[in-house]
């Protein structure tokens, strides 16, 4: 790096995130129509966007002229009526990635360390390093966070904790006593981060209660995404949950204007839409044990998912990654994570599950 002067040794730590392969990159390399691929790589919705949301992105297209709200007024209050909490309490964020990056730069520094468990999301980890704190991977049993080490891991110089669930890439999902369990032993000195981009999928009764986790403990941020079940992941809006007054310590460190007024009408649209949002539930459902009976049919191991992708063992991960590539389907290699015999496939509509179904089979045989 001698020709651009000193960048700090932690940030050049920081693992390069590897997003899904752009459907025109693998295109151009494979020499594919774009219009056959079949992109499974990133957890996107394969349903599009709730019809409110494009009559709302029509009408603010027109003011793009003007700033957006950065106070977030009435999106805030839109998921405060959602999620049945103040409008204090929720932080909208550049997609919930901001308020992953928000809560690091607001709780750690060079001498600070966080707990991440194995196999948890990728960002993770580069939000820790990004400060210069250290983190504290602990190893999951049975493929689930270990409450139990995760707490035997906790000293004074930890202060935060991210925990997903569901889990990507994993796609498991930590009973909602075992979160409780840990909500209640954490101590209160460590921020407890819990993510719940991929909550939407899971049935209704299998959601954490986060009215009981906020009263076990007040050191606590459930993060939520407009990305994954409501189809909005190129605006780019999340949010955080908690109170007020740690809400307001990591809006001090907020990009200006981080929310375009585009996300937050549109996430206000689509919040409006239940029926969108449950029939999206019921499909990925269907779809995803369709396609794992497949692949369990074809002798694939895969893990139970409570998201809208799967977790499944094919050998050689990044090769077989790069072969299906040549056949037109993207999914995502997770060698980056210690899994190298695995690859993550998100769920798609029925057509592009079964393009992706015939693509693997062909390309597991070919490799014996
Ligand atoms: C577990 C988890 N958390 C957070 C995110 C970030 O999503 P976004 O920034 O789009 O809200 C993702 C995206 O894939 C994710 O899988």
């Amino acid at each position: 790096m001698k020709d651009y002067g000193n960048p700090l040794t932690h940030v050049v730590s920081i693992p390069p995130y590897p997003p899904g392969r752009p459907t025109d990159a693998v295109a151009r390399e494979f020499g594919l129509d774009p219009a056959s691929i079949v992109k499974l790589a990133s957890n996107e919705s394969p349903h599009g966007v709730a019809p409110g949301v494009i009559a709302a992105l029509a009408e603010v297209d027109a003011a793009s002229n003007i700033y957006p709200d950065f106070d977030c007024y009435d999106l805030r209050h839109a998921i405060a009526a959602d999620v049945g909490m103040a409008p204090d309490q929720v932080l909208p964020g550049a997609g919930s990635s901001e308020i992953i990056l928000l809560a690091a730069r607001a709780y750690l520094d060079g001498t600070r360390k966080a707990i991440i468990p194995q196999y948890g999301f990728q960002s993770y980890e580069g939000a820790v390093r990004s400060v210069g704190a250290t983190p504290v991977f602990v190893p999951v049993k049975d493929w689930v966070p270990d409450i139990d080490a995760m707490l035997a891991a906790v000293d004074d110089d930890v202060h935060l904790v991210y925990l997903a669930s569901p889990n990507n890439p994993t796609g498991t999902v930590l009973p909602r006593a075992e979160i409780e369990r840990f909500a209640q032993a954490l101590p209160p000195h460590v921020l407890l981060v819990l993510d719940e981009a991929y909550r939407e999928f899971l049935a209704p009764e299998d959601r954490p209660d986060i009215a009981r986790l906020f009263q076990m403990r007040r050191n606590l941020i459930v993060m939520r995404t407009f990305s994954k079940i409501h189809g909005l992941a190129g605006l780019r809006v999340g949010y955080g949950l908690g109170d007020g007054e740690l809400l307001q310590v990591l809006r001090r460190l907020q990009l200006p204007f981080s929310v375009s007024a585009q996300a937050q009408a549109a996430a206000i649209a689509s919040l409006s839409d239940s029926t969108f949002l449950e029939r999206n539930r019921v499909e990925n459902e269907s779809e995803r044990a369709r396609v794992a009976a497949a692949l369990e049919k074809a002798g694939v191991r895969i893990l139970p998912s409570g998201g809208n992708f799967l977790l499944l063992e094919v050998g050689d991960g990044p090769a077989i990654s790069r072969e299906l590539m040549r056949r037109g389907v993207i999914i995502r290699p997770v060698a980056n994570y210690g899994l190298p015999t695995w690859i993550r496939a998100t769920i798609g509509l029925p057509r592009e599950n079964d393009v992706f179904l015939g693509a693997l089979d062909e390309v597991l045989r070919a490799a014996g």
